[in-house]
């Protein structure tokens, strides 16, 4: 008997295969010279993000007529289905164009909003985290599982902060209480590869403000099914597209959420 769980590991053995194609698109791209143009002031696009782009939603509509598709260069097109893909073609462009190897190709998808498979494949390093609904988190075909820390005084963070709208964002202000109170604060840069890392235990939480469905469909399925703990930092369920995002092991998720809300009640005195 044909099972949703079946369906739903067809669906993510499709976002594995295509990950992989694009992703060795991305691989090519990174060792020849660079065009970029620019989005807005510091928001780059190479011709990599809109090859790799092509490739995936030309795949996802040959494999699944029916489904929706948002993709972040504009090749998809939001339809009213029960399921969604959510694409990043290039997670970490700003690294990709610097030659810095931490980038991604982040395919996820959603039922009815809610994520339930993902796969994030970074070619430079040769990883490839995936997760289906119900069936567990893996880094190479191997069992991930988010760290067992107890304590932000212990764990190591990471953050991002936009390319757009940059100057408006309050994160510095989180960024320094963080970092003050941990072991440090990292910015990587690729969204998808920071939730990744909660996911395999090297980040012991994440948070940013403003990303897109594209950067954390994927990532969000990898995290809760390697036991972490999902929602916005103020505690309440994330929605894809919402304002922010926490991702922890689950262990340090209220004292995250408690130092968030200091530094927003310290930003709202001043
Ligand atoms: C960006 C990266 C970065 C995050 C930005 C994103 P892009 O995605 O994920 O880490 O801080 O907010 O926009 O533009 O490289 O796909
Ligand atoms: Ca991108
Ligand atoms: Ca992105």
């Amino acid at each position: 008997m044909h099972s949703e769980g079946d369906t739903v590991r067809e669906y993510l053995d499709a976002a594995i295969e295509i990950a992989r194609e694009a992703g060795a698109i991305l691989r090519e791209g990174f060792h020849r010279p660079k065009q970029v143009s620019y989005k807005g002031e510091v928001d780059l696009v190479t011709e990599s993000d809109k090859r790799s782009e092509e490739l995936i939603v030309r795949r996802l509509r040959e494999r699944f007529p029916d489904h929706g598709i948002v993709a972040e260069e504009g090749g998809g097109a939001e339809a009213v289905a029960k399921y969604c893909w959510h694409v990043d073609p290039l997670d970490g462009t700003t690294n990709f164009a610097h030659g810095y190897p931490c980038f991604a190709v982040s395919i996820g998808l959603a039922e009815e909003g809610r994520p339930i498979a993902g796969a994030v494949f970074n070619p430079a390093y040769n990883e490839l985290f995936v997760a289906a609904r119900s069936e567990g988190a893996f880094l190479n075909g191997q069992r991930i599982r988010a760290s067992q820390v107890e304590n932000l005084a212990t764990s190591l963070v990471a953050t991002g902060f936009p390319t757009h709208q940059r100057k408006k964002s309050a994160n510095i202000n989180y960024y320094w209480q963080f970092t003050l109170r941990s072991h440090g604060v990292r910015r990587d840069g690729a969204a998808a590869l920071d939730l990744c890392s909660v996911a395999c235990g090297r980040f012991d939480a994440f948070w940013e403000f403003g990303l897109n469905s594209w950067d954390t469909t994927a990532g969000i399925v990898i995290v809760e099914e390697a036991g972490g703990q999902i929602t916005d930092l103020e505690g309440k369920p994330y929605r894809l597209g919402g304002p922010s995002i926490l991702a922890t092991n689950g262990r340090v998720h209220t004292e995250t959420l408690q130092l968030a809300a200091s530094v927003a009640a310290d930003a709202a005195k001043n």
